[in-house]
């Protein structure tokens, strides 16, 4: 007899994953400040691979450290979870944001979905061209084929206002410079972040607490879909185009079995099922608070989200200071 598939429940596998990312949090909390970006992700990792193992799941990391050869731990293709539930796809970043735990800056998160399995980009590690707006808006009113100003334009006449009051979030690098001058001639207010785009893409979903209406840009492809996982979760509009700038990150798709390179993805293609998500502060920012520690207790704050419901829970743990290794 063959055995039905265990069903992804998602409502009872959720919790969870909420105690997936705060003790990722948690375990790199030690490090903020510490300038060592290698041992923050370290103990984020390792904290995170310890939970993930206990929950009822056939898990596959899709969206990881990085392929096998790269990363011992959490690696794209290591099967995690106790062995015992539904199939499902992981897409994880134990520390994202390791230069701004490092360098205690704000939005450093720790972030992973989970989705039935097959759901989930197998997105390379390579830059995605990102754009993404909040909920509330026509479908496509923004696009990755318009130029940086059009979007923004676009963007003030569906919102109603001026293009001076859109504010677009944008990762600070050089590559950008073309866009930033682009972007400042329609005179919308550009916020330059310089680490963290799934924040920075959650920021537009919440657009009266972080003020941010648009992000765009070139980041990592699986933060791409971490973001649009949020998205998806929090409500919004999101799309992304991989860029390859070699033969190596080409190979890298044709090995994540990608072979339309110029591909547009919308967010539901990103993310084609429901989806949970996690995220917890690590450092203080816009959309969470970090870890807290006070005499005797730790605190930290998690967003944890199910696209099914569209629920969004906010998530206060607090727990004893000896329990937690700091
Ligand atoms: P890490 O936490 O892995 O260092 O990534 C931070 C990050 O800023 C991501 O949020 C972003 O997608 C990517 O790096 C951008 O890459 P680059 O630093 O090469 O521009």
């Amino acid at each position: 007899m063959i055995a039905s598939p265990v069903v992804f429940a998602d409502r009872m596998l959720s919790l969870g994953l909420a105690r997936v990312s705060e003790a990722a949090a948690i375990a790199s909390a030690k490090l903020i400040g510490r300038g060592d970006e290698k041992a923050a992700d370290q103990a984020a990792v390792n904290a995170m691979r310890d939970q993930l193992n206990l929950l009822d799941i056939r898990g596959t990391v899709v969206i990881g450290e990085g392929e096998r050869d790269e990363a011992p731990m959490l690696y794209i293709g290591e099967e995690v979870g106790n062995g015992e539930g539904p199939e499902v796809d992981i897409a994880l970043d134990p520390l994202e944001g390791t230069t701004l735990t490092a360098k205690d800056m704000p939005n450093a998160l720790t972030v992973i979905a989970m989705a039935p399995r097959g759901t989930l980009l197998h997105a390379p590690d390579v830059y995605m061209d990102k754009l993404a707006i909040g909920p509330g808006f026509p479908k496509d009113v923004v696009n990755l084929e318009m130029s940086p100003a059009e979007r923004v334009e676009a963007l003030a006449r569906a919102k109603g206002c001026s293009t001076e009051d859109i504010t677009v979030c944008v990762l600070e690098r050089p590559r950008h410079d073309a866009m930033i001058a682009e972007l400042r001639e329609t005179r919308a207010a550009i916020k330059l972040i310089t680490d963290g785009d799934v924040a920075g893409v959650m920021h537009t979903a919440e657009a009266e607490r972080t003020g941010v209406d648009m992000y765009m840009g070139a980041g990592g492809a699986p933060e791409g879909v971490l973001a649009a996982a949020a998205l998806k979760c929090m409500g919004g509009q999101m799309w992304g185009r991989l860029l390859f700038r070699n033969d190596d990150e080409r190979a890298r798709a044709a090995r994540a079995g990608i072979t339309d390179l110029d591909r547009i993805y919308s967010r539901d293609e990103l993310v084609t099922a429901d989806v949970i998500f996690a995220a917890t502060g690590v450092t203080d920012g816009s959309i969470l608070a970090g870890i807290k520690t006070q005499p005797g207790w730790v605190e930290s704050e998690t967003l944890l989200m199910r696209s099914k419901s569209g629920s969004v829970r906010r998530i206060t743990y607090r727990t004893p200071i000896e329990r937690t290794g700091l």
